[in-house]
């Protein structure tokens, strides 16, 4: 992994470490390379302005947020469900479309057998491989490639499409999503969902349109109500499956 350890303050500041071999720096203050090797970079070590840090390993999660994000990427409010409400498992193969900052892209891969992403853009694409590298995720194949014109070698068990017009994807979805299998249209606004749901045919069979709210809280000795910051709108799911009368 490219964040190999986390330094965590006293207020929760995550530092990330990617370099076992040179000494610390931050605003925490210091500390000497030997220190963190003698140390193997674990428990709480000091600063030079006297602040405990307190080191551990990172985990994926952790290198996730410190991925380069080169297009608005699917959040885990959002992947979460969608992996949830498809029953996605290790076994489960994918068509993804596009592969934008790679944001759904790593979290489907660390968790299914196959990820097949599509995208036209160049840059974004360069981003996903270097992300999926630091994350040592080698289950994607990833293909500069109009979605209508994508060839996954396999049928797949779901088809993610968040792209500026998700109803171009639809003729590739019917011919390449398994029987009983699904598919989920990532659209921010309402009038996609309504376009790509007027466009889907009789071997689709709409499930649901949802919006995930996310709402954090401040529980504190004197304060117990809603978070004066609120994480707005993302986008609509729309979640439909292939029933063909074959
Ligand atoms: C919002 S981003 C996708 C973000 C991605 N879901 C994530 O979680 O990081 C949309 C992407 O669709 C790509 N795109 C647009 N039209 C496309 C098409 N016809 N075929 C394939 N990719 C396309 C864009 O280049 C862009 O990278």
């Amino acid at each position: 992994m490219y964040v190999k350890k986390l330094a965590v303050n006293k207020k929760n500041f995550v530092h990330h470490i990617t370099d076992l071999n040179i000494s610390f720096n931050s605003n925490d203050g210091g500390i000497d390379r030997e220190i963190l090797l003698k140390n193997n970079h674990e428990g709480i070590i000091q600063t030079t302005k006297g602040e405990p840090l307190l080191f551990c390993d990172a985990t994926f999660k952790d290198n996730i947020q410190a991925m380069r994000k080169g297009a608005a990427v699917i959040i885990p409010k959002d992947i979460g469900f969608i992996i949830a409400e498809c029953g996605l498992t290790k076994d489960s193969i994918i068509l993804e479309s596009g592969s934008g900052g790679g944001g759904a892209t790593a979290h489907l891969a660390a968790l299914c057998k196959h990820v097949y992403s599509y995208d036209i853009n160049k840059n974004h694409l360069k981003t996903v491989q270097e992300n999926l590298e630091r994350l040592e995720l080698d289950n994607v194949t990833l293909e500069e490639c109009n979605i209508i014109d994508a060839t996954p070698k396999e049928q797949v068990d779901l088809a993610l499409i968040d792209l500026p017009e998700p109803t171009i994807a639809i003729p590739k979805i019917k011919e390449v999503v398994k029987q009983g299998g699904f598919i989920v249209f990532y659209t921010p606004q309402i009038s996609q969902a309504q376009e790509v749901i007027g466009q889907l045919d009789e071997d689709f069979r709409v499930m649901r349109t949802i919006e995930l709210i996310q709402r954090d809280w401040v529980v504190e000795e004197k304060k117990l109500r809603p978070s004066h910051q609120m994480l707005g709108h993302t986008a609509f799911l729309t979640i439909a499956r292939i029933f063909r009368k074959e």
